[in-house]
């Protein structure tokens, strides 16, 4: 555990030393899981959000994309069901007056009889060597069969008071289990109320006037409201996919772990329109879609899995999430939800509009059914920074921090390196930037002795340096430097835009999906 909270503050801290996330406001103090993007992480996130779009969006002639408004009509969200059950349950400490979602308590509590597991098959594999086998062990042994009991009695107690919103069993289950408050021990607990998760504002000029508005919590509504506008002019039949990006803003109660859960945060979503009867094979179509573009990024298999719900929303009909092995543990990077008619049904019958599709092939109208695939640009940002921190072990046992970034989304491509700030070198490294820089995104860099200015470049996640030496002068060759493997070779200057190229084109990293 210690491990893992000091590899997360590691992430956090390069985060910031290297200009890619800020705390929001940091001058008055920050404001609390809110954060910004600086001058690296800007470039990150838009090369994220470009290679999802790209994927998403260019590559598929059945899906278009748009860009709804963050302001909607207030009636959106009493249709989607947002303003009655986009609801945490919350509970307040009296003596320390702190407030905590009840489901979070309950599920630390279970996280902690889980490391007790963790512990007990440490031991035992410890103990046993090669013999040793996981999956007898646990379904045998004694002590963990009991906590594993604990763990399952609890958590589907809590899920069956939840869903019968019986928020005083919500209460009895954390006094039962003698569940403190973290800061200070207290036990001396409110009770679980309700608590909307949505921003309110206001839109209009005097109060008399003012309409009550709220951030959108989601990305999904402006698609679903646009479906049969974008369905006629765009001439889209079934099945076809609308998808955009953009800000979403929820008053988190629980608001920790740097970027994983914000207040405003950026979604990517896309709402697949299909015939009613096709979702089951649609669901697993986009399951294995949307894991090999994860793949495509070679983050490596192992820190991927599916968790299948097996409770679901009142209006799906299946969903997964794509889980990613964060610094402090698998959790949910992106959501497959198969939605059934729920929203389009919901907005016919809140608006009094039709919101059917004419199919021609079968002479009949019908509401489409929907397959989501939805994920958090801030959550992938950071599942792909967090993954991509290494201090490596050198050959000299000296020791280097690199950011191994997906080449492809890595914010500068190239650093170009004068060997020293005189004998004309410089110059010509500015007319190698001059060049580069209509085709990617190069930095120039002649302070401090190269040695150092590689570590810094690898440091920032540059895939290659670029160094121009006296030698460039008498044959226009360069060494280039590949971040991963630090290996140099000499190439001509006019190769260099080629040879990037190749390890830096979006298409070279999605082909991969194929
Ligand atoms: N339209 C479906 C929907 O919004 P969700 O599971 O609530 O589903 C989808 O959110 C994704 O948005 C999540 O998988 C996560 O990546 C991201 N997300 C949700 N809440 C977030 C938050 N507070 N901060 C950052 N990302 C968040």
């Amino acid at each position: 555990m210690a491990n893992q909270d000091d590899q997360f503050k590691k992430v956090v801290s390069h985060a910031k030393e290297y200009g890619y996330v800020f705390q929001s406001s940091e001058i008055y103090d920050g404001l609390s899981a809110v954060y910004d993007y600086a001058q690296n992480g800007a470039e990150l996130k838009k090369n994220i959000r470009d290679y999802w779009w790209k994927a998403m969006v260019q590559m598929n002639e059945n899906i278009v994309g748009i860009d709804a408004a963050i302001f909607m009509h207030p009636t959106t969200w009493k249709a989607s069901g947002h303003v009655d059950a986009f609801n945490d349950p919350l509970i307040d400490n009296k003596d320390s007056k702190k407030r905590y979602r009840a489901d979070v308590l309950i599920e630390d509590y279970c996280a902690k009889i889980e490391a007790k597991i963790d512990k007990e098959v440490a031991k035992a594999e410890k103990r046993f060597g090669d013999a040793f086998n996981k999956e007898e062990f646990v379904s045998t042994n004694g002590r963990v069969v009991g906590y594993q009991e604990k763990i399952n009695t609890t958590l589907s107690r809590m899920a069956k008071s939840l869903e019968n919103e019986d928020l005083a069993d919500v209460k009895a289950l954390i006094e039962e289990l003698e569940i403190a408050d973290p800061l200070t021990g207290s036990r001396n607990w409110t009770d679980v109320k309700q608590f909307n998760l949505m921003f309110g504002t206001k839109l209009g000029a005097s109060a008399e006037s003012a309409m009550d508005l709220y951030l959108r919590p989601e990305t999904a509504q402006g698609i679903f409201v646009n479906f049969l506008n974008v369905q006629k002019t765009g001439r889209m039949k079934i099945p076809f996919g609308i998808a955009q990006t953009g800000k979403a803003f929820r008053n988190e109660i629980v608001a920790r772990q740097f970027i994983f859960r914000m207040r405003e945060f950026e979604q990517m979503e896309m709402q697949f329109f299909i015939k009613p009867g096709t979702q089951k094979e649609w669901f697993e179509h986009w399951k294995e879609t949307r894991m090999k573009w994860h793949l495509s990024l070679g983050m490596g298999q192992y820190n991927y899995r599916f968790h299948d719900h097996e409770k679901l929303a009142h209006y799906a009909d299946a969903a997964t999430d794509i889980e990613f092995k964060f610094p402090f543990g698998f959790k949910e990077l992106e959501g497959i939800h198969s939605r059934t008619d729920f929203d389009l049904k919901q907005h016919e019958e809140f608006s009094g509009k039709k919101l059917q599709y004419f199919d021609h092939e079968e002479n009949k109208s019908y509401t489409p059914y929907v397959l989501e695939t939805s994920i958090g640009l801030d959550r992938m940002f950071l599942a792909v920074f967090s993954n991509a921190l290494v201090e490596e072990e050198l050959e000299n046992g000296t020791t280097r921090t690199v950011l191994k970034l997906p080449s492809v989304l890595a914010p500068v491509k190239a650093a170009i390196l004068p060997l020293v700030k005189k004998d004309g070198l410089p110059e010509v490294a500015r007319q190698i930037v001059e060049d580069l820089k209509w085709d990617f995104n190069v930095d120039y860099d002649e302070k401090d002795a190269v040695g150092r200015r590689y570590r810094r470049q690898d440091a920032n996640g540059t895939p290659f340096c670029i160094t121009v030496d006296h030698d460039t002068l008498e044959d226009n060759t360069v060494t280039i430097r590949h971040r991963d493997s630090m290996e140099q070779e000499r190439v001509k200057i006019e190769d260099l835009r080629n040879i990037i190229k190749q390890e830096v084109d979006v298409r070279t990293w999605l082909m991969k999906m194929k």
